[in-house]
């Protein structure tokens, strides 16, 4: 039987949960969260411990999803779960569409109407969120988030931890930095160097963060 243990049970723990069910490739789906046993299931799935029992609940399950929105804890849990040899599958939802020619790393997910186009290369733990789409020859660093809605065009590179937030797009070719927040609805038309935040159309740096 094929059985997926989810770290965290917010609200992208779920969506990711119910993408898959909907993909039909998990016969068992359950979550650890941190407000176990306090929260006890999320609509139809068990919560059957705290992040702190990973090691020892993640060998009856055949793969895991860390499903937790900072991205560089996700990237980090992902990483130690890795490490020690557990496998963390992609999540595509059935309604989406995943390039044949794109590649993505371990922990990725794709949900409804996500498009990933050809020759993308995305690194572990990428989020494309609802209705977002990546297209051809876009690179993603690891723990990147391209929020609903948000349209990436051709060959734009994007550091690791970056969020695009609901809405957002970049022109093509564009390169943006390690650490970056995108606001919502801002429109990127030229590059971008790491940790700060830019928003607006077009977009501008509102706050550097080193
Ligand atoms: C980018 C964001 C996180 C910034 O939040 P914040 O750190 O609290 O920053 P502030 O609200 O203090 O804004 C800082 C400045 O940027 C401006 N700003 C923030 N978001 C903006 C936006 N989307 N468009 C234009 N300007 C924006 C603010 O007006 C403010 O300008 P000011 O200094 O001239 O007053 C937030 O605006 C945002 O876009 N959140 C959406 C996240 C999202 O999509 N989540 C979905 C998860 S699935």
């Amino acid at each position: 039987m094929n059985s997926l243990l989810i770290l965290g049970a917010g609200g992208h723990g779920k969506v990711v949960a119910d993408t898959a069910a909907s993909s039909g490739l998990w016969q068992k789906i359950a979550f650890l969260d941190d407000r176990y046993p306090a929260i006890k299931s999320v609509i139809d799935w068990p919560v059957v411990g705290r992040l702190e029992d990973t090691q020892k609940i993640l060998p009856a399950y055949s793969g895991f999803v860390v499903a937790i929105g900072d991205n560089i804890l996700r990237a980090q849990l992902l990483k130690r779960y890795l490490d020690k040899g557990f496998k963390s599958p992609h999540i595509v939802h059935p309604k989406s569409y995943v390039s044949p020619s794109a590649e993505m790393g371990p922990g990725c997910v794709v949900f409804a109407q996500g498009v990933v186009n050809p020759g993308v290369k995305m690194e572990m733990g990428g989020i494309i969120n609802t209705g977002a789409s990546v297209d051809h020859d876009c690179q993603l660093g690891e723990g990147v988030h391209i929020c609903p809605g948000a349209r990436l065009a051709g060959e734009v590179h994007i550091g690791s931890h970056t969020m695009l937030a609901t809405g957002a797009s970049v022109i093509p070719r564009i390169h943006i930095g390690n650490n970056v927040m995108v606001a919502a609805g801002s429109v990127v038309i030229s590059n971008i160097g790491n940790n700060c935040t830019v928003a607006g159309v077009p977009a501008r740096v509102v706050r550097a963060d080193d």
